[in-house]
């Protein structure tokens, strides 16, 4: 079985195929999600809300991160790995992400994810420099969320737009290997992807970016409250779990998912 590495999904990107990505945090679903087609798994910090019950993903931990991260890698034989990294263990320093980046990778990962603008462009720089793949994750970061003021979209209005596509070309000039864009409008993550050469990753971004994400619980409709209007619930659909996500891979590569009632 060919493993899937940055050369592949960059191939990928090259030809315009879509990559699809969906969040997991253990050895089971990592089996079923990578033998549904599942490009990407993507170990999120979102496992705070999803498996911890908690209402933000500030407590998760390195630990927690790496725990996961194992659990996945010893599913998978053939996906590619991001792991984010958690809050509080990226932001003080360069050094001190490299050395929290390394348990990840030494973990499983291929990659890791941090959120934040052009105050990470130095991070990300430093990391790719000495050898580890990042993705670069901006427009709604929930790490940020006391000073964002709650999960909605970002963007919006001229001036952060324009900060927004100031921050994709400054982390990709730092050497982000990717860009996922969270709750920002189709129109402006169209351009933004337009305006990058690496592969973007988007999730309430619209259709045309390179790649699509979704948290494997929200797709597989296992939500409390209210749907998110990025979210599809492909178990709707389906008649089992396996089905479910091979139609999102499906939708995502033909272009059909997200469509208009997804996007902002
Ligand atoms: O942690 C996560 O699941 C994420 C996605 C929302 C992209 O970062």
């Amino acid at each position: 079985m060919m493993k899937t590495t940055q050369s592949t999904l960059l191939k990928m990107y090259e030809n315009s195929e879509k990559f699809t990505v969906l969040t997991c945090y253990d050895a089971l679903f990592a089996t079923i999600l990578e033998d549904a087609g599942v490009d990407v798994l993507l170990v999120g910090d979102s496992m705070g809300n999803v498996l911890h019950g908690e209402s933000t993903t500030l407590s998760v931990t390195l630990a927690d991160m790496t725990y996961h991260t194992r659990c996945v890698a010893r599913g998978s034989n053939k996906a590619f790995i991001m792991t984010d990294m958690p809050f509080g263990t990226f932001q003080v320093s360069p050094e001190l992400a490299f050395k929290n980046a390394c348990k990840l990778i030494a973990a499983g990962a291929h990659m890791v994810k941090i959120e934040g603008g052009h105050i990470m462009a130095e991070t990300i720089k430093f990391l790719t420099q000495r050898g580890i793949p990042v993705c670069a994750h901006i427009g709604l970061t929930p790490q940020s969320i006391h000073q964002l003021g709650g999960y909605k979209l970002q963007g919006a209005d001229t001036i952060t737009a324009k900060q927004l596509s100031q921050d994709a070309k400054i982390l990709e000039k730092a050497g982000a290997n990717m860009l996922l864009m969270e709750m920002v409008p189709a129109k402006l993550a169209k351009k933004i992807t337009q305006s990058v050469s690496i592969p973007t990753i988007g999730i309430g971004a619209g259709v045309d970016c390179s790649a699509q994400v979704l948290v494997l619980h929200d797709m597989l409709g296992l939500y409390q409250g209210k749907k998110a209007r990025f979210v599809k619930d492909f178990m709707a659909d389906a008649n089992n779990i396996q089905e479910a996500i091979t139609n999102y891979v499906l939708a995502v590569k033909a272009g059909q998912f997200p469509n208009q009632e997804h996007e902002f």
